[in-house]
């Protein structure tokens, strides 16, 4: 399972490089406004700073704006995979941004048949949000199922993206449904590492090795 960071923060995309588990990030309108940076200035550095694809989101509605805004965002790096919302203008966007080559992440996806459609339209990824559905009294993992036989019954080389991934168990989860990638914010992805026999271990060893007086 790839794992993508889902954040504009540069300092959480610096610490999470460095651990070698960082495959990608994904953004969004609502994470740039959190940032207060300058949209296209802090998705050129993060695609700086990670091989993998970083989704940078159109801003507009319209096929027409959509095709120039992601146009403009697959020309600041190589690795820009341009993101836009599963709508029928944002289908076309998606076909024609693959016609000319640029990856492309369909986000908002909250039903098996709309990820059907984004498959079909030649999706890279395709974006459904857990957390989103868990908050409204769904079943988020329910979906990736659904949508993992679905894409695995027609072969369809679209990645499914675990998106809205709120906990540790979110992940978990969406690894044993199949989920291709998840994305999911800094504080999760940091506490995977976290468990209570691990932190009590530890400190028995630590404690031990004083005792011997020796150093390595
Ligand atoms: C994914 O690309 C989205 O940016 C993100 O996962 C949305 O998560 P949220 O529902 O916690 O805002």
């Amino acid at each position: 399972m790839k794992f993508f960071a889902d954040t504009a923060e540069v300092k959480d995309i610096k610490d999470l490089a460095t651990t070698g588990l960082l495959d990608g990030v994904t953004t969004n309108p609502t994470l740039i406004a959190k940032s207060g940076r300058d949209f296209k200035e802090v998705v050129k550095e993060i695609c700086g700073l990670v091989e993998g694809p970083v989704s940078a989101e159109v801003a507009s509605t319209d096929l027409e704006s959509m095709l120039v805004e992601g146009r403009k965002l697959a020309k600041l790096a190589k690795n820009v995979c341009v993101k836009v919302p599963l709508t029928w203008d944002g289908l076309k966007a998606c076909k024609a941004l693959r016609d000319e080559g640029t990856p492309v992440n369909v986000t908002l996806c909250f039903n098996p048949n709309q990820a059907l459609l984004a498959a079909k339209a030649g999706a890279t990824f395709i974006s459904p949000f857990l957390g989103r559905l868990d908050d409204i009294g769904l079943d988020g993992m329910e979906l990736i199922r659904e949508i993992r036989q679905i894409y695995d019954n027609y072969g369809f080389k679209t990645e499914i993206l675990a998106a809205s991934i709120r906990s540790v168990n979110h992940v978990k989860e969406a690894a044993l449904a199949g989920a291709d990638v998840m994305t999911a914010p800094p504080s999760v992805i940091r506490d995977l590492v976290k468990h209570p026999l691990t932190d009590r271990g530890l400190a028995a060893f630590v404690a031990d090795w004083a005792k011997t007086g020796q150093k390595i």
